[in-house]
């Protein structure tokens, strides 16, 4: 007992007074701007990622995470608060870790654990008394408890709550978002025991402006899949509404905004060409995945995921009647795809939509093009696709441009006057143009 106040007292006093080494393993687009706010709070942060590109580029002083300006890396690293490296061995001398690695799917649609496997191996080696260790990467209920704390217990003898702190916080980063950001998004935190949870508050309270303590890691890792399932079923019912609207030959952008009006009892949630980016179309399988091992079948998720999948069908489809109503068949038609990235004005193109949209056009025969501000190539595939460099002169040139990203830099009032017709699934060029028919809506 005497043991385990005297770990805890001593960890969080050199976690408020700044002398506990930071470490983050792995320096995405989570990782990257976690290490830099904690180094902006007085810590001393090191970034671990095996990604030499990302590690070089960082001790260059240099960012390669759009929301995260160069300038501030290269001040960061020239005052010695923040450094990166390839070798995990320098965890060994590392009071508080924080682990940021990808949670993706495999091709089956199971969950693809070993990313987090890796680094808690790596991180397992070099445990010692005194830690304090915090998953962030997205995953099912269960994972601290059941994957790290048996790894990280096991190798040196040690016990959570009691000579190292283990809990999960759950990262709700939104890329691209100016308003809230990692420094002011409030961070749950739960701990595998009261101790734990303790000591990574404190720990993030040192450079977080909000921390919501939970009473356990499932509490944590539960809410980040209700967050992001909310998001995806409401996407999923109102993608639904835009199939249902399209029968029905209603407007369901009007529909939408009309319903918006009320002041209470309903959000706002608008139709689109399917979901997209690292977190939303695989968070929530995550859920149904360990669901399905307890015999249950999460049938919201399940559905609402049917409903997403298949809204780059649904777009090409659109595509199809405009050119149809053209007197022109898909195969041989040139067709400019705007925006690839998965939302409005990033550059990540994980899991977009618009990846489906523009496969489904080439089998189907399509010249296909793209242009996108953030995005200069498409490897995917191996397309080898290039940005066409002249928006305006290939807008020109096309029979049918589509919309699939409103990336705010488009000047909407150009596009519409140079192209022929316009698939437009993100009501980008608003409600004024309900009646032009150039343009084809969602
Ligand atoms: N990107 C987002 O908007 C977002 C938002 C909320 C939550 N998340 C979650 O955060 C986690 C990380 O996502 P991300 O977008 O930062 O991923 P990312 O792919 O951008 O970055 C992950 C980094 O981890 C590194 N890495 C891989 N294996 C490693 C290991 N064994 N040790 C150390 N580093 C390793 C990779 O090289 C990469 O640089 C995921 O679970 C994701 O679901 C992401």
């Amino acid at each position: 007992m005497i043991e385990q106040n005297n770990t805890k007292e001593i960890l969080i006093e050199k976690l408020q007074n700044r002398s506990a080494r930071v470490a983050i393993l792995g320096l995405g687009y989570v990782g990257l701007p976690l290490a830099v706010v904690f180094a902006e709070a007085g810590f001393k942060v090191t970034g671990i990622d095996p990604d030499r590109r990302k590690v070089d580029t960082v001790l260059r002083g240099e960012s390669y995470i759009q929301d995260i300006p160069g300038e501030q890396v290269k001040r960061l690293v020239s005052a010695g608060s923040l450094t990166a490296t390839t070798s995990f061995s320098v965890l060994e001398e590392m009071d508080a870790v924080s682990i940021c690695v990808p949670t993706p799917l495999r091709k089956t649609g199971d969950p693809d654990l070993s990313y987090i496997l890796s680094a808690t191996d790596e991180l397992a080696k070099f445990m010692h008394s005194g830690m304090v260790v915090v998953l962030e990467s997205t995953t099912y209920p269960g994972t601290t408890r059941e994957i790290l704390l048996p790894k990280l217990e096991e190798k040196h003898n040690l016990q959570a709550g009691k000579n190292f702190f283990l809990a999960f916080s759950p990262e709700r980063v939104d890329p691209g978002r100016q308003d809230w950001t990692t420094l002011n998004t409030p961070k749950v935190i739960g701990g595998i025991t009261r101790d734990c949870t303790d000591v990574a508050t404190v720990w993030y309270q040192q450079a977080l402006q909000a921390v919501v303590p939970v009473s356990s890691t499932e509490v944590a890792e539960m809410a980040k899949l209700l967050e992001n399932t909310f998001r995806m079923i409401n996407i999923g019912l109102v993608n639904e509404m835009a199939i249902m609207c399209d029968r029905l030959g209603v407007d369901v952008w009007e529909v939408i905004d009309a319903a918006a009006t009320k002041p209470f009892g309903f959000m706002k949630f608008t139709p689109g060409p399917g979901l997209g980016g690292h977190c939303i179309p695989i968070d929530p399988l995550y859920l149904s995945w360990k669901l399905r091992a307890l015999n249950y079948t999460a049938r919201f998720i399940e559905l609402a995921s049917e409903i997403n999948t298949g809204m780059p069908r649904h777009v090409v489809g659109k595509i199809q009647d405009a050119l149809n109503e053209d007197g022109k068949p898909i195969k041989g038609s040139r067709i400019l795809v705007l925006g690839v990235a998965y939302k409005p004005d990033i550059d990540d193109l994980r899991e977009s939509p618009a990846l489906d949209v523009i496969g489904l056009l080439k089998q189907k025969g399509a010249i296909v093009s793209y242009h996108d501000p953030f995005i200069p190539r498409l490897n995917h595939e191996d397309w080898g696709m290039e940005s066409v460099p002249d928006l305006i002169d290939a807008v020109r040139q096309t029979d049918c441009v589509v919309i699939v990203t409103n990336h705010s830099q488009y000047d909407y009032t150009r596009l519409l006057e140079a192209a022929p017709l316009i698939v437009d699934t993100r009501n980008a060029l608003g409600k004024a143009q309900r009646d032009n028919p150039k343009i084809v809506r969602l």
